[in-house]
C-alpha cells in the first residue's frame, strides 16, 4: 500500500498559493509590480458545520462541512470546477472593456523593471529570441488573443505575452498548446515569487481540465517566450511541478503534464484528506472510494469507443444495458448464484434499488420492516423518509445477528420486508456465516440483502460465504464502493417475473442510470476488474490496520472487521455525540451512533471511523479525537 501523505498544503489549488521549494531562486525583477489584487479568493472554508448531532441525513444530502469542501475542493465530479478556478476562470476569455492589449502592456506600465534576462516579450520579438517581424505580422495584441489563446480575464495583469504571432519552427520544436497560457489564468497576480505562481497555476489548471492530463507542454525557450518570463523562471516552475509528480519528462518527446501518481494511485477522495494549513479540518464521515484512475480512463476511452450505436437509440429508461446485465448475472453465476440477465435491472445505485423495491413491495404500509440496528444511515432515511414503521434487530461486530430476536419479530409483529446487510454490515463490519444465511433465507417474509461491500472483503485470501439467498431474498448491489460512488451504478437481482413488474413502476425510470454511465461500468466490471479489487483491498487492509494500531491505548474497543470500510468503536464512557461535537470544534467530522440506530437515539456510546482516509489523515484524526476525549477527562475531574 502507499503510505502516501496527504497532499501537502501547497499541492492543493488553493489560490493563495502555499510555500513551495523552489530551485532557483527568482530573478525579483521577474515580478510585475504591483501586483493587483488576485481575483480568485480563499477556498470557501469547509470547516464548521460537520454533523454531529442532527437527524440521519437524507440520501442525497451529505454533510455541510462535505458539501462546503467538496463544492470548493479539487476532486470533483466532472465539469464542476474549484472556486479558485472557477473565479479566475468564470470572467471567460474575453477581454473585458479595461484590459490592454498584450502589446500595450508590454510596452508600458504594468511591466516590471526587469533584470538583463528578464527582457518584455516583445522586445525580446525583436532581437535574439524571436524572428524579426515580417510586414505582414500581426501585432501581439492580435497574437494574444489567437495563437496564445484568449487574451486574460478582466482585472487580470495582462501578461507581457510574446509578440511574435505563431513560433517560428526552428525556436519551437514544441507546438504551443490550444487555449495556452489563456488556461493558465490570470497566474502572475498570485503573491509570491513567480516561479511558484507558475507551477501553481499548471497544477490547477490541470487539476480543473483546462490543461488535459497528457498536454505536452512547450519548449523551455518556447514557454520563457509566450509567458514573456526569463528561463530560469520557467525552469525553477517546470523543476518544481516536475518534483512534485505534475509535470514527466522523457528524452525525446518532451514534457507532458499529468495528475501525480499519490493522487491517482489510492482508494482516498482527494477531498477526504485536504486540511488546512496548520489546522486540522479533517472529514471522516464519508466511507467512500477514489476511482480507480487509470482503470476508469481507460474504461471510459472504451466506452467512448462503443458509444456510436447507443447515440442513434432513444436513450430512454431501460432495465439495463443487455452488456451489464450479462456481465452482472454471469458474476452471480459464478458466485455460486445461478442469474440470468433477466434476473437483473440496472438501477441508479444501491439506494436507488432499495427506493424502488420499498415502493413496489411494502404495500401494507401498517406492517414494519425489520432493519439492524446499527444500520446504514442511507437506508434509514429513505425508510424514514417513506414514515415506515421499523423493527429493528440487534446486530454487533463481535456476535452477529441476533437471528432468535429476527425470528421472534417475524411470528409477533409480521413485518413485510426485511432489510439487511450480510456483507461486512454499515457500520459494524460484521459478516454473517453460511448458517446464518440459510436460517434468515428460510424465515416467512421478503429480505433485501444489500449487498453493496461484498467486494470489499479484505481477508487474504477472500473468503467464499454463499449469497444470502432463497425464493424471498432479493439481492441489492453497487458499483459505488467497488469502483466509484461517482458512478451511480447499482442493480437489483431478482426473479425474472419481479423485474419486470418493476419496469412497469413509475419510479423506475427515475432510478435508472444513463446508458453511457452504464456503458462505463461495463468496461470496469469487465475483464480489469480482478486487478482493481485486488489492489483496493490491499489498500484498505493496510489503512484498516494501521487505524487500529493508532487507536491503541484510547481505551475504545472494537473489532477488527474482515471487510467493509470502518471501524465501528465503542467509546466507553464517553458519549459519542459530545465527542463528535467537540471534535468538530477541533476541525474534524465523524458520524456517532445515534445516526446508525433505527430510532437515532440510541448506540450513543458508539462512533464509526472510516479508514478510507490516507494513513496521514487517520493519524492527524485520531490525535484530534484523543484531544477532544481528554477535554472530556478534564471537565470530570475538574467538576
Ligand atoms: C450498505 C450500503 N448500501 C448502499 C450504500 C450506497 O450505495 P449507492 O451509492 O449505490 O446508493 C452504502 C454506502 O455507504 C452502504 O454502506
Amino acid at each position: 500500500m502507499t503510505t502516501d501523505p496527504a497532499l501537502p498544503h501547497s499541492d492543493r489549488p488553493t489560490p493563495v498559493p502555499a510555500p513551495l521549494a523552489l530551485g532557483p531562486a527568482l530573478p525579483h525583477s521577474d515580478r510585475p509590480t504591483p501586483a493587483p489584487a488576485p481575483t480568485t479568493t480563499g477556498p470557501a472554508g469547509s470547516r464548521g458545520a460537520p454533523v454531529t448531532t442532527g437527524p440521519a441525513p437524507s440520501p442525497g444530502a451529505r454533510p455541510a462541512s462535505v458539501a462546503a469542501s467538496t463544492a470548493t475542493g479539487p476532486a470533483r465530479s466532472p465539469g464542476a470546477r474549484p472556486a479558485s478556478v472557477a473565479a479566475s476562470t468564470a470572467t471567460g476569455p474575453a477581454r473585458s472593456p479595461g484590459a490592454r492589449p498584450a502589446s500595450v502592456a508590454a510596452s508600458t506600465a504594468t511591466g516590471p523593471a526587469r533584470s538583463p534576462g528578464d527582457r518584455p516579450a516583445s522586445v525580446a520579438a525583436s532581437t535574439a529570441t524571436g524572428p524579426a517581424r515580417s510586414p505582414g505580422a500581426r501585432p501581439a495584441s492580435v497574437a494574444a488573443s489567437t495563437a496564445t489563446g484568449p487574451a486574460p480575464s478582466p482585472g487580470a495583469r495582462p501578461a507581457p505575452v510574446a509578440t511574435s504571432p505563431v513560433p517560428s519552427r526552428s525556436d519551437s520544436p514544441t507546438p504551443v498548446p490550444p487555449g495556452f497560457p489563456a488556461a493558465l489564468g490570470p497566474w502572475r497576480d498570485r503573491p509570491g515569487p513567480l516561479a511558484r505562481s507558475l507551477s501553481t497555476a499548471v497544477r490547477e489548471a490541470v487539476v480543473d481540465g483546462r490543461l488535459a492530463a497528457g498536454t505536452r507542454l512547450p519548449s523551455e525557450r518556447e514557454l520563457s517566450r509566450v509567458l514573456g518570463v526569463s528561463r530560469g523562471t520557467v525552469v525553477a516552475a517546470l523543476t518544481q511541478l516536475r518534483d512534485d509528480g505534475w509535470l514527466h519528462t522523457r528524452q525525446g518527446s518532451g514534457s507532458h503534464v499529468r495528475l501525480p501518481a499519490r493522487l491517482t494511485e489510492r482508494t482516498t477522495p482527494w477531498s477526504l484528506d485536504r486540511g488546512g494549513a496548520g489546522d486540522a479540518d479533517l472529514d471522516l464521515t464519508l466511507a467512500l472510494t477514489a476511482a480507480p484512475h487509470d482503470a476508469y480512463l481507460a474504461a471510459l476511452a472504451r466506452a467512448a469507443e462503443r458509444s456510436a450505436a447507443l447515440l442513434v437509440d432513444s436513450g430512454a429508461a431501460t432495465a439495463g444495458l443487455p452488456r451489464l446485465r450479462e456481465l452482472l448475472a454471469d458474476r452471480y453465476t459464478r458466485d455460486g448464484l445461478a442469474t440470468r440477465p433477466e434476473q437483473i435491472l440496472v438501477t441508479s445505485g444501491a439506494q436507488a434499488a432499495l427506493t424502488l423495491l420499498l415502493d413496489h413491495l411494502h404495500t401494507d404500509r401498517r406492517r414494519p420492516v425489520a432493519v439492524e440496528s446499527p444500520s446504514y444511515p442511507g437506508a434509514l432515511a429513505v425508510l424514514h423518509a417513506r414514515r415506515t414503521r421499523l423493527l429493528p434487530v440487534p446486530v454487533t461486530s463481535e456476535g452477529g445477528w441476533d437471528v432468535g430476536h429476527l425470528a421472534t419479530a417475524v411470528r409477533t409483529r409480521s413485518p413485510q420486508l426485511a432489510y439487511l446487510v450480510p456483507d461486512f454490515q454499515n457500520p459494524t463490519g460484521a459478516h454473517m456465516d453460511a448458517a446464518t444465511r440459510a436460517e434468515i433465507a428460510r424465515l416467512p417474509l421478503t429480505v433485501i440483502a444489500d449487498e453493496t461491500l461484498r467486494d470489499l472483503d479484505l481477508r487474504t485470501p477472500p473468503g467464499s460465504e454463499p449469497h444470502l439467498a432463497g425464493p424471498r431474498v432479493i439481492q441489492i448491489g453497487s458499483a459505488s464502493k467497488t469502483l466509484w460512488t461517482g458512478l451511480r451504478i447499482g442493480w437489483i437481482r431478482a426473479t425474472a417475473d419481479l423485474v419486470r413488474q418493476l419496469r412497469r413502476n413509475p419510479l423506475q425510470a427515475q432510478l435508472s442510470p444513463p446508458p453511457l454511465e452504464q456503458l462505463i461500468a461495463a468496461e470496469l466490471l469487465g475483464e480489469g476488474l480482478a486487478a482493481v479489487l485486488s489492489d483496493r483491498r490491499d489498500r484498505l487492509r493496510a489503512q484498516r490496520d494501521h487505524l487500529a494500531r493508532l487507536l491503541d491505548g484510547t481505551g475504545w474497543t472494537y473489532t477488527v472487521p474482515d471487510g467493509g470500510l470502518s471501524l465501528w468503536l465503542h467509546l466507553g464512557t464517553t458519549p459519542a455525540t459530545e465527542l463528535a461535537a467537540r471534535a468538530a470544534r477541533h476541525g474534524l467530522a465523524v458520524t456517532p451512533g445515534p445516526h446508525f440506530a433505527a430510532d437515532r437515539a440510541t448506540l450513543t456510546h458508539h462512533l464509526r471511523l472510516p479508514f478510507t482516509a490516507t494513513p496521514d489523515v487517520l493519524g492527524r484524526a485520531v490525535e484530534l479525537l484523543r484531544r477532544s476525549d481528554e477535554l472530556e477527562v478534564h471537565r470530570f475531574v475538574t467538576a
